[in-house]
């Protein structure tokens, strides 16, 4: 295929390329810029219906094809999206702010889960159970779920498709992926390739629409929708899990997080520096598992601020295409918003900005460094989805766990320690999905990502990923005689 061909403005529904049925469409905007990339149908719910009626069409067909076919199909589309990495990665880019190292980063990760999906496929095995009677054999198998719909966020406009998709779609249930309208582009481009890989029409659908709401309610009770794995943000997952009761649909839910960076005192401090400034300022600290509370222990309190404020400060911003940009801008006027809140409340209860602290220009905004941060302050509660670094002061290590764990969520942790009991201690007693352990960035298609608490339910990724996309049978042939 050839390269420059994956800008594509119309939705993929049943194997064809389709407006809405309305014709209205909504703009796609580059926040580096504010300029038009392109306009994309604006559904509604009775286009989205007609989207799950071919899904759930194309399911008999689907399960029936054997493991190692549908294994052969991912296969095809994970090898397609690496060829067109570059040109998925600009893409990435334009529509959503991230710097182009990382969406070349996130092309690799997000391709990485269709890779070991469709290894996965054909490793779902059942289990044959020793019988409780000389006359019968009970056997488990597991099988799809069947039509699985998957409502996903901007942060991570391809990665987030594929770790919800890639198991639904090697255990055999079509997929219906409702994209954010903030990056529609990076959906379709993706699925453009999902039609070469070689998906029968009506498995793979993507329908864009400004109506989150409407789209999000007709997925949540539409009974032939078997299956809901969201990302985004709490409030609205308890919306979408209250809706869901109708029907009594399986949920996944990977949702918000407060994600404390815990720095003993017998840590290795310039590691923890390296590790705070990946896992923070990833995206532009817009992502659910980025720091957004550093902990830092009395005695090397002083030390970390000053060479975690000195490394912030060597961060490069500047046109989000060139590969050595490492800060983007904020993905829209809200998340500017919010950042300047969090910023004034914080300085306003005694917090020290060691730098940073204002605007660039438009969207972008200076990576921050707050010294002296409380629990009172609001970035101790919420999540600020920014450049901004609160570093906090602890003594003990019983008040570090209790302060980390004073949230209602459950999402990822960090601590850095060089004392292996403590290790074992602290990683066994903070109330998380997810902890790194002198290491700041754990993502990886190979491990369960989930949280929590109020970060939600269910696991991405890893031997795990596809249970969430099937359902066990237990089967109990009786008269069995020798
Ligand atoms: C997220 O922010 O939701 C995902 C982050 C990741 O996969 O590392």
């Amino acid at each position: 295929m050839e390269q420059g061909n994956l800008i594509k403005t119309k939705a993929y529904v049943n194997g064809q390329w389709v407006g809405a049925a309305s014709r209205k469409t909504f703009e796609v905007i580059n926040p580096a810029t504010g300029e038009v990339l392109a306009a994309v149908p604006d559904m509604n719910r009775e286009d989205v219906r007609k989207a799950i009626d071919a899904a759930d069409a194309a399911w008999a067909g689907y399960r029936d094809l054997t493991a190692k076919e549908r294994s052969a199909i991912l296969r095809n589309w994970f090898n397609l999206m690496l060829e067109h990495k570059e040109e998925l990665a600009r893409i990435m880019t334009m529509e959503s702010g991230k710097v182009m190292a990382e969406s070349l980063g996130e092309v690799n990760y997000g391709a990485s889960f269709i890779e070991w999906f469709a290894e996965e496929a054909k490793r779902a095995y059942g289990d044959v159970i020793p019988p409780h009677t000389k006359d019968r054999r009970l056997v488990v198998i597991k099988q799809s779920v069947g039509v699985a719909a998957a409502i996903t966020p901007w942060n991570f406009p391809l990665a987030m498709i594929t770790r919800k998709v890639a198991p639904a779609l090697a255990a055999g249930s079509p997929v219906i992926i409702k994209p954010p309208s903030e990056t529609p582009l990076t959906a379709l481009a993706i699925s453009e390739l999902a039609q070469n890989a070689g998906f029968p029409p009506g498995v793979y659908n993507t329908v864009t629409s400004t109506e989150s709401s409407e789209i999000g309610k007709e997925l949540c009770e539409n009974p032939k929708v078997r299956k809901l794995s969201f990302t985004g943000s709490t409030p609205v997952g308890k919306i979408l899990m209250s809706q869901c009761a109708s029907t009594l649909k399986k949920l996944s839910l990977e949702l918000g997080g407060n994600a404390p960076f815990i720095v003993f005192d017998d840590a290795d401090i310039d590691e923890a520096v390296k590790g705070a400034l990946v896992s923070k300022y990833r995206h532009n600290g817009q992502t659910c598992v980025c720091v957004n509370r550093i902990l830092v222990q009395d005695q090397v309190y002083d030390e970390f601020v000053e060479k975690f404020t000195h490394a912030v400060q060597g961060l490069k911003t500047g046109n989000v295409l060139n590969t050595d940009v490492q800060v983007g801008p904020l993905i829209n006027e809200k998340g500017l918003k919010k950042v300047k809140e969090h910023i004034r409340d914080a300085v306003a209860k005694g917090a020290k900005v060691t730098t940073g602290g204002d605007i660039i220009e438009g969207l972008f905004f200076q990576p921050t460094v707050l010294a002296d941060a409380t629990r009172d302050m609001i970035i101790a509660r919420e999540e600020v989805f920014g450049p901004v670094a609160p570093i906090f002061r602890f003594s003990t290590e019983e008040e570090a766990i209790q302060m980390a764990n004073d949230t209602e969520y459950g999402l990822a942790s960090y601590f850095y320690s060089k004392d292996v009991n403590r290790c074992w201690r602290v990683a066994e007693a903070l109330e998380y999905g997810m902890v790194g352990i002198n290491e700041g960035l754990i993502s990886t298609e190979v491990a369960p990502f989930g949280g929590i608490k109020e970060s939600g339910f269910g696991r991405e990724g890893s031997k795990y990923g596809m249970d969430y996309f099937m359902e066990i049978k237990y089967m109990c042939f009786g008269g069995i005689t020798k």
